[in-house]
């Protein structure tokens, strides 16, 4: 089975409207002979910065996501946003349930798990996370961990849309560490996510699920990473926050996706 790779940006908290519209801009120059039939190309700003990079990226084949999203359709929840004010902006994609959020927001797989169906039920693509602690690492627990994150999180999601959700395999300890996991150790925990993808879905959705790496991912190290037979992209933060660190990483995915 083969699986279009996708190469996301999640800029976390940095980069204003107009940072982000000068980022975008130098990112379509950048890419302007990419074959963008080999790779899908999706940026995450910050919701302020949505709009101005919408702007910015139409007329191009890069693709738009959020950073997170709420489950409930609409009401008091201060400082939240629901699925129908994301796909107003334009956005297609929504990053779910990263590390980050899990260890500085209270996010959990029950949250993650809502998140994902008021996602589906938008129509928007979702980018899941999941990953194991240096301490969950370290303690031999990494199976038991990427286990219980996927079957909680992906609890009660039918095969059909299972199929189209893509997931981010992000080992906390390799997240801005510049410790990124080493190709084997990448493809061991991208091909026991799928084994479990194929328990919650079935083989055929879990062949075609896309697994992301995520973690200090660089242009030097995308195109050992990409060509493991069960990583099929990546998650970027640092090195997607400059437009020609970005554009390299994603040309040596692509070279790596053709090993
Ligand atoms: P870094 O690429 O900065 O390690 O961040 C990875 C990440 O968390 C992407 O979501």
């Amino acid at each position: 089975m083969s699986r279009k790779i996708i190469v996301a940006g999640n800029w976390k908290m940095n980069k204003n409207a107009a940072e982000g519209k000068a980022l975008v801009e130098a990112l379509k120059n950048e890419l302007a002979d990419l074959d963008f039939n080999e790779v899908e190309v999706v940026v995450c700003p910050p919701f302020t910065t949505i709009s101005s990079v919408i702007e910015a990226a139409s007329g191009s084949a890069i693709g738009v996501g959020a950073q997170n999203i709420h489950w409930a359709p609409s009401g008091a929840f201060t400082g939240e946003i629901s699925a129908d004010m994301l796909v107003s902006t334009g956005v297609k994609y929504v990053i779910i349930g990263h590390s980050e959020r899990r260890q500085y927001f209270g996010e959990t797989d029950a949250t993650v798990n809502s998140r994902l169906k008021a996602a589906i039920a938008a129509g928007l693509i979702p980018i899941v996370c999941v990953g194991e602690t240096l301490a969950e690492r370290e303690g031999n627990r990494t199976e038991e961990v990427l286990a219980r994150q996927i079957t909680e999180g992906f609890a009660g999601i039918s095969a059909e849309d299972g199929a189209k959700i893509i997931v981010a395999y992000e080992p906390v300890w390799a997240i801005g560490t510049g410790k990124t996991a080493t190709p084997d150790i990448a493809q061991a925990a991208h091909s026991f996510i799928r084994s479990q993808l194929a328990g919650v879905f079935g083989t055929d959705a879990a062949e075609a699920i896309r697994i992301q790496y995520g973690g200090s991912m660089k242009p030097e190290n995308a195109r050992a990473l990409l060509s493991q037979p069960d990583i099929d992209g990546g998650l970027i933060g640092g090195a997607a926050l400059k437009a020609d660190s970005f554009a390299k990483l994603i040309r040596e995915a692509v070279a790596g996706s053709k090993n």
